[in-house]
């Protein structure tokens, strides 16, 4: 519960083009005790998202894991991934990946998808690291970018 604090903080932090429901709202939701729900009910099997932690200082960054969206294709999730600003630049985004990108393998998946704002460099080339590769697929929004849809064979 006690990463709620983290995933308020995430939320607070996000870049102006972000849609506004992805966004805290004028009246402040969601609140850390809405976020402290939405992680209680949560259940972890071979989906979701997952605590990102530093090995040396056991602090929580951000998450990574895996979104049954079926954004890319029914069966084959998505990778998601968000760390505070403070530690970015430092490959955690790509090493917490290849953790999550084994996990997704051994559950038994074989394709995962990963879409991206146009504008997103740094997570457009943590997701060129990992091997993912952009196909033809785009979603045109007008007023905060262009999604690409990229996928990934594991
Ligand atoms: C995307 C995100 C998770 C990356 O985390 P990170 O830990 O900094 O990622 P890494 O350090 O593993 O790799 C970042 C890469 O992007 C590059 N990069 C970062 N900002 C950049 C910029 N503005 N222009 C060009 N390259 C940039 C870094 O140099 C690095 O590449 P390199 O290893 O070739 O030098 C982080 O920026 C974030 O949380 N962003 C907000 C949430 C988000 O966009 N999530 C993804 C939604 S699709």
């Amino acid at each position: 519960m006690a990463e709620a604090v983290v995933q308020r903080e995430l939320w607070t932090e996000r870049d102006p083009r972000v849609p506004p429901h992805r966004r805290i709202d004028a009246g402040g939701h969601p609140t850390i005790a809405e976020l402290e729900d939405a992680i209680r009910t949560n259940q972890i099997r071979s989906i979701g998202l997952l605590a990102v932690e530093r090995k040396g200082s056991g602090d929580v960054i951000g998450y990574c894991g895996l979104a049954d969206s079926g954004r890319g294709a029914a069966g084959e999730p998505e990778l998601a991934f968000e760390l505070l600003r403070r530690v970015w630049c430092q490959g955690y985004a790509t090493e917490a990946s290849l953790a999550v990108l084994e996990w997704a393998r051994t559950s038994g998946y074989e394709r995962l998808w990963a879409t991206v704002w146009d504008w997103n460099t740094a997570s457009r080339r943590v997701l060129a690291k990992l091997g993912f590769t952009e196909t033809e697929r785009k979603e045109v929004d007008p007023v905060h970018g262009t999604t690409l849809f990229t996928t990934r064979r594991l």
